[in-house]
């Protein structure tokens, strides 16, 4: 390892600057630069001895992703792991990343794959006992409790697996790097090495990053544009539900949303997210839309809560939890001038129920509603579900896979879809109503108070709607109970 000179790098974003500086001037986070030798960009990038090949010749299938068994990893890798690939999983710590991959690396051994867990923070002993929560032990697992460099290449030499997970990568440090152990510079280090040992050992190789909130540790952002692949697992510490994204990937898409459930045997794949998210639903509570979300290729039903409440406070809350603030701020405002829903000097809050994070604008519409609905604590239908997006001025804008979105509502129990009249979408198994602007939705479902009008309106009255809701059924508790039982 050649010491040219000292360069500053952010722990955050992983921007260098060639003085330290209280604040990143790249991304703006405070206290994040340290201080790291700069590598020779020859430890880094090898000479190398690579012929050139005709494409034509190149065995594509070789680079070919290979399932690890574990389904909802898959999905999210788009088939599985890719040999000679890195991939990087953060996580806050307890959230279920090494139950996570050794779950993987079971079932990858039950496959026929030689895998060795580099357990820098564990015994040997302690992955042991966790092993045995999770399920028969297959041959083709080796651990090693090791946190030098040095000592995990021994052990691929020594092992030569088909798969690599090293948990975490901030505990393992080389000596020979002048630095600490967990620092930034040998966090990059040590990754570096093992980008380079994977790419020319045909290694799938699996870092684990913690990531703090306060972003303490040396964040495995620094790490993100070296490695192949980045999954988040995320989650409440509190709930049992986990979900993985990739928010980076070489191979395939990144849209793909995993789901498990923390349990006593380990993380379990979620076969009906919608139903598990939708299970603790109050029906006909004001404040509460369905909103058909989708991740990726899979639709996903939420809920989305909104409380609005008198407050004291010279300039109120706005407070959104799994939803963009300042998109919620947009909301109140819309809501507001277009469509006659008055929030000023009242609390906002919004919530999308189960810990799941929404930020797709089709999202608007139900959000907009949960608003209206407990602005005036009326409830909306409870077979009802909206999608769409809201523009500035009030008009709704169709969102892509409608249909989708309303054949798993439908198969959840939902009999009605409030979409943009743009909206290509079937009436099919739903009864579709179609709103051009959010004055029109709101009003449709009756959630202005009388002579609230909008401004330049003075209460004027939306369309009269041709079947709807005059026969609107009045709200039953149980009814979509009911419905998904059957
Ligand atoms: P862990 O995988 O150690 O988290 P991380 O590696 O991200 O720090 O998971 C820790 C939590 O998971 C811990 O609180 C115990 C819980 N857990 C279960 O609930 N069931 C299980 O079968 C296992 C192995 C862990
Ligand atoms: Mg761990």
């Amino acid at each position: 390892m050649t010491r040219t000179r000292s360069i500053f790098r952010c722990s955050e974003c992983g921007a260098t600057a060639p003085r330290w500086a209280g604040r990143c001037s790249t991304c703006g986070q405070w206290n994040t630069l340290a201080e790291e030798a700069e590598l020779a960009a020859a430890v880094a990038y090898p000479a190398t001895t690579q012929r050139a090949v005709l494409l034509a010749e190149v065995d594509g299938d070789a680079a070919a992703p290979r399932p690890t068994g574990v389904g909802e990893f898959d999905r999210v890798l788009g088939g599985g792991l890719v040999p000679g690939s890195v991939t990087l999983v953060g996580g806050e710590p307890g959230i279920g990343k090494s139950t996570l991959l050794l779950q993987a690396i079971i079932a990858m051994a039950g496959l026929g794959l030689r895998c060795l867990l580099v357990c820098a923070e564990e015994s040997a002993q302690q992955v042991k006992r966790r092993a045995a929560r999770l399920g028969p032990l297959p041959a083709g697992v080796w651990v090693v409790a090791e946190t030098s460099l040095a000592g995990v290449l021994a052990a691929v030499d020594e092992v030569a697996p088909d798969v690599l997970v090293v948990d975490s990568i901030q505990t393992v440090f080389d000596p020979e790097v002048d630095s600490g152990p967990g620092s930034v510079t040998q966090v990059r280090a040590c990754a570096l090495t093992l980008v380079r040992v994977s790419k020319s050992q045909r290694l799938a190789t699996i870092l684990v990053g913690h990531v703090t909130k306060e972003g303490t540790l040396a964040g495995p952002r620094v790490l993100e544009h070296m490695v192949d692949t980045v999954l988040t697992f995320e989650g409440e510490r509190h709930h049992a539900l986990r979900l993985l994204r990739a928010t980076k990937h070489r191979f395939g898409a990144t849209g793909e949303l995993g789901l498990f459930e923390m349990t006593d045997g380990g993380l379990r794949g979620v076969p009906d997210p919608s139903g598990l998210f939708l299970g603790d639903r109050r029906h006909g509570a004001a404040g509460s839309a369905v909103f058909p979300a989708m991740e990726g290729q899979r639709p996903l039903l939420t809920e989305i809560q909104a409380l609005v409440a008198g407050s004291n406070l010279a300039m109120p809350r706005r407070s959104a939890s799994g939803f963009d603030g300042g998109r919620l701020a947009l909301l109140v405002a819309v809501l507001d001038e277009r469509a006659g829903v008055d929030l000023s000097g009242r609390d906002v809050y919004v919530s999308v129920v189960g810990g799941v994070r929404v930020y797709e604008p089709g999202a608007d519409l139900a959000t907009a509603l949960a608003l209206a609905s407990a602005a005036v604590s009326v409830a909306l239908p409870t077979d009802l579900v909206a999608c769409g997006e809201i523009g500035l001025a009030g008009e709704l804008r169709q969102v892509s896979h409608t249909p989708r979105r309303l054949a798993e509502a439908a198969r959840l129990g939902f009999r009605r879809a409030l979409v943009p009249a743009s909206a290509e979408a079937p009436n099919g198994p739903l009864e579709v109503v179609r709103a051009s602007t959010l004055l029109e939705a709101v009003g449709l479902l009756q959630l202005r108070r009388p002579g609230n009008g909008a401004a330049g309106e003075s209460g004027a009255r939306p369309p009269a709607p041709a079947e709807w809701p005059r026969n609107r059924a009045p709200v039953e508790a149980g009814s979509i109970a009911a419905a998904t039982t059957e």
